[in-house]
């Protein structure tokens, strides 16, 4: 537990951030410290950089006999801005524990919930005692559209025989849990213009386009309606839940408390009864920014926003983000000058009788003495719908709690998921050598 800890806060100094503000020399010090511990556990490793994206660091470790199963392990070292510094109790790059978490950006996404997957794979490795080829791919732009590894994956010809991704969590502490679906995405940056500088509204207002109400008319379009669903454009493809899922969703934390434990408000009357259909299982779509306009009496010339749709599995991002598109474009009118530029990540789902989900099923009972829950996740990681069609097995677990507050100020792990982080990976990547090549 030393090493595994002293060695993660030493990654976790390292300020890598992809969202922006970060320095490149940053995000490449954090991939080469991944390589680096590959190739100190006596495997190969490099980084990979394509164009001006933030390196890729790959690695690979021989299994202890032959005819062994490749399992591909995959993180990300790349962390999200910081906010507010005032918002923080210690500073985000300057790890510290307290009350048996650790405090840093990166805590718990990604570096400390992957790092303990790594580590184990680098400790059976120096033991002789790896029963699995391992390729290991870091990669520092999942927070950002990870393009890089998008191509990386098209082009690569080894593939692999399962995947383990540690980047999602817990049900509760109790319950550990394999998650078979993640949402995918659009996501837009919208820049609208309606005038070369903003104009006085005595002397023109009434008369000259306002780029703030063109803006709020084209979100207007798409924003989801008094009962919370979005227009059918926009839910095509969506697949209604197996009925054995949804049984399963009852054993879960009911939504109401899901929803109060963050201080959440329903989007509308029964939202939070619906939370895991709607969650895991449907499309939504966030205004995440709108920017414009000045405090006076100004016809503002330019409006700037954001606009997000997660995607269920079933749904296409180039199908919806393409909608999603027209959609706006066709709410402006003819004076407006529209730009939207698009982030899209396809949506994943897993079968549950997948022999590689049935062995991590076991292994993950085996590590934490309980049977993990199998679940969806409203959120994103793009580089796994590469995964899934590539036709490799992946298993998304991880040991993240809502608690941790990734993305948000204080995020932190759990000393104790550090551990069970490690136990697991152990128990993974020994269990999945049982795997059919
Ligand atoms: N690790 C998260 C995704 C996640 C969150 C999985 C919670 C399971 C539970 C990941 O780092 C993330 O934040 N992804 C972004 C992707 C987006 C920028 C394309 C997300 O979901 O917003
Ligand atoms: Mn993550
Ligand atoms: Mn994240």
């Amino acid at each position: 537990m030393a090493d595994l800890l002293d060695q993660l806060v030493e990654w976790l100094r390292i300020p890598s951030i992809s969202t922006g503000g970060g320095e490149p020399a940053d995000l490449r010090r954090a991939a080469e410290w991944a390589a680096e511990h590959v190739e100190r556990a006596g495997g190969s490793a490099e980084l990979v950089q394509i164009g001006d994206g933030n390196p890729l660091a790959i690695g690979d470790f021989r299994a202890n006999q032959r005819d062994a199963p490749t399992i591909l392990i995959y993180g990300h070292y790349d962390v999200q801005s910081v906010g507010d510094l005032g918002a923080w109790d210690s500073p985000p790059f300057e790890p510290e524990i307290r009350d048996g978490r650790l405090y840093a950006r990166g805590a718990s996404d990604d570096k400390g919930n992957f790092w303990p997957l790594l580590y184990a794979a680098c400790g059976l490795a120096r033991e002789g005692e790896l029963p699995v080829n391992v390729r290991v791919v870091v990669e520092g732009e999942e927070e950002a559209g990870s393009e890089t590894i998008t191509e990386w994956m098209r082009a690569d010809e080894r593939g692999a025989d399962a995947a383990i991704v540690f980047d999602s969590g817990m049900v509760d502490t109790q319950t550990p849990a394999i998650t078979l679906g993640l949402r995918g995405m659009a996501m837009a940056q919208i820049e609208v213009r309606t005038a070369v500088r903003d104009l006085h509204s005595g002397m023109y207002g009434g008369s000259v386009l306002n780029a703030l109400h063109v803006l709020h008319h084209m979100l207007a379009q798409v924003v989801p309606g008094p009962d919370g669903t979005l227009r059918d454009e926009l839910r095509a493809g969506v697949l209604e839940p197996a009925e054995a899922e949804r049984i399963s969703w009852e054993r879960l934390p009911p939504g109401t408390q899901v929803l109060s434990e963050v201080g959440g408000r329903e989007a509308y009357p029964g939202a939070a009864a619906e939370y895991y259909e709607r969650n895991g299982a449907d499309a939504s779509l966030e205004v995440n920014e709108i920017v414009g306009g000045e405090p006076r009496t100004v016809v503002p010339a330019i409006a700037r926003g954001t606009v997000s749709i997660r995607l269920a599995p079933g749904q296409r991002a180039t199908e919806i983000g393409p909608e999603l598109d027209r959609l706006l474009r066709e709410a402006a009118p003819p004076g407006a000058d529209v730009k939207l530029k698009w982030h899209l990540a396809e949506p994943s789902l897993f079968e549950p009788d997948l022999p590689a989900v049935v062995l991590a099923a076991q292994a993950i009972e085996r590590a934490t003495g309980t049977a993990p829950a199998l679940v969806r996740s409203g959120g994103s990681i793009p580089v796994v719908a590469e995964f899934a069609a590539r036709d490799i097995p992946t298993i998304v677990s991880g040991f993240g709690l809502p608690d941790d507050d990734i993305h948000a100020p204080d995020e932190s792990y759990r000393l104790e998921s550090l551990e069970l982080g490690e136990r697991t990976a152990r128990e993974l990547l020994t269990g999945l050598a049982a795997l059919e090549r």
